[in-house]
């Protein structure tokens, strides 16, 4: 599927939330830089990112600590080695969207 698709309005993402895109676990993180979607589950281990804490445009993986830049998904601490993916996302009109099939590389 092409396109964008809606996956939750502006006011019910305070800081960080968990949506699903297509059967995909996708988290959403709110900062002052913007809003940013990553693939939920930690690349490490199962783990969920959406319950990680937030600081400095990282986001930590609360199981093992990893790291994660919210932009790329790019690994920035270990124990994790393989990146997550990135999710281009837009709002309009105080709704939040992501891309189906356009991933930012990581
Ligand atoms: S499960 Fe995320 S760092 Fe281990």
């Amino acid at each position: 599927m092409n396109g964008w698709i809606r996956v939750a309005s502006l006011g019910e993402l305070v800081s960080t939330m968990s949506v699903t895109m297509d059967g995909v676990p996708v988290a959403l993180f709110r900062t002052d830089e913007g809003i940013y979607a990553l693939d939920d589950i930690c690349s490490h281990e199962y783990s969920r990112l959406s319950e990680g804490d937030v600081w400095a445009g990282e986001v930590y993986c609360q199981k093992h600590g990893s790291r994660f830049n919210l932009r790329t998904g790019a690994v920035t601490g270990l124990p994790a080695t393989k990146p997550v993916g990135a999710w281009e996302v837009k709002v309009e009109n105080g709704e939040i969207w992501i891309a189906s099939c356009k991933r930012k590389s990581s």
